[in-house]
């Protein structure tokens, strides 16, 4: 399928989990990619740029630390600069810390609410400052979390910030409606990536996770992709300010014990 001809997409945090299944899914219907992760370019990286290019597309990694707002900014600019036009931008960057409230520092706090919600916010203005400079329309997705509507005890601060990117790409919607550029946010349950090698290693963990989700099994990197390519779609030209939640069941899960 070549839903994306002509169109270029920049996935942040793209080297492995979802990240990467959004390039490659991206790549498939037809967008030329832009890679990104905060080290210099790896096996990895190298290994994901193969695989697009050997579909016919193209594809390039930008180095950027998407936490801090003059990198973001450049990541923006020079994303723009690589292929000559952006206009996809899937946020999907994003850090967890697991800590009792009680001890979260300063830095704890600033490490996760800046990659997942400062970051994202500079981003999208850089995106934004260019499509209407351009007068160009534009799809943003951000990889928010079920975490941005049910809680997570000992995660506050993963929390705090994906409720904050709910608001976020509620506010921006309106805003941005009138440029044609759309924002929605991609709320992923349990999902098989290396952000949950740990809870995916100890059965105990894994039992309790899994009777909570109606499905009764971890997504995969892959079945948000979909969703994501859906959202930055033409089929969905009607759809801004929403979050889609893919995960099995589980946020509005309830059974009578
Ligand atoms: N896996 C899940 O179950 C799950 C559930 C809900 C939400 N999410 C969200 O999905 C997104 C991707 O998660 P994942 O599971 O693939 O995680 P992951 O840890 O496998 O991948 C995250 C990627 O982001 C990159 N990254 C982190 N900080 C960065 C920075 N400052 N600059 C640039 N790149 C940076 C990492 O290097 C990594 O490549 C995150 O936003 C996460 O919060 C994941």
């Amino acid at each position: 399928m070549n839903r994306f001809e002509n169109k270029v997409a920049l996935v942040t945090g793209s080297t492995q989990g979802i990240g990467a299944a959004c390039a490659i899914r991206l790549a498939s219907d037809g967008a030329d990619i832009i890679l990104n992760g905060h080290s210099e370019l790896d096996e990895r990286g190298e290994e994901l740029i193969k695989q697009i290019t050997d579909m016919g597309r193209r594809a390039t990694y930008l180095q950027a630390d998407v936490s801090k707002v003059t990198d973001v900014t450049k990541l923006i600019n020079d994303a723009v600069a690589s292929f000559g036009q952006l206009d996809i931008l899937v946020n999907n960057a994003g850090v967890e810390k697991n800590h009792d409230f009680w001890d979260v520092t300063e830095e704890d706090y600033d490490f996760v609410m800046d990659t997942n919600l400062k970051g994202v916010f500079f981003g999208i203005q850089a995106f934004v400052k260019y499509c209407m400079k351009e007068k160009r329309s534009g799809v943003i997705i951000n990889m928010s979390s079920v975490h941005e509507e049910i809680v997570f005890p000992h995660f506050a601060a993963y929390c705090t910030s994906k409720g904050g990117l709910k608001m976020l790409t509620r506010n921006l919607a309106t805003e941005l409606a009138p440029f044609n550029i759309r924002v929605n946010n991609v709320a992923p349950g349990a999902i098989s990536t290396p952000i949950n090698k740990k809870l995916e290693e100890d059965p105990e963990l894994m039992e309790n996770v899994l009777k909570n989700i109606p499905l009764r099994k971890m997504g995969k990197p892959e079945d948000v992709a979909g969703l994501v390519a859906f959202l930055a779609s033409d089929d969905a030209t009607y759809i801004t300010g929403s979050t889609y939640f893919v995960d099995g069941g589980l946020t509005y899960h309830y059974e009578e014990q």
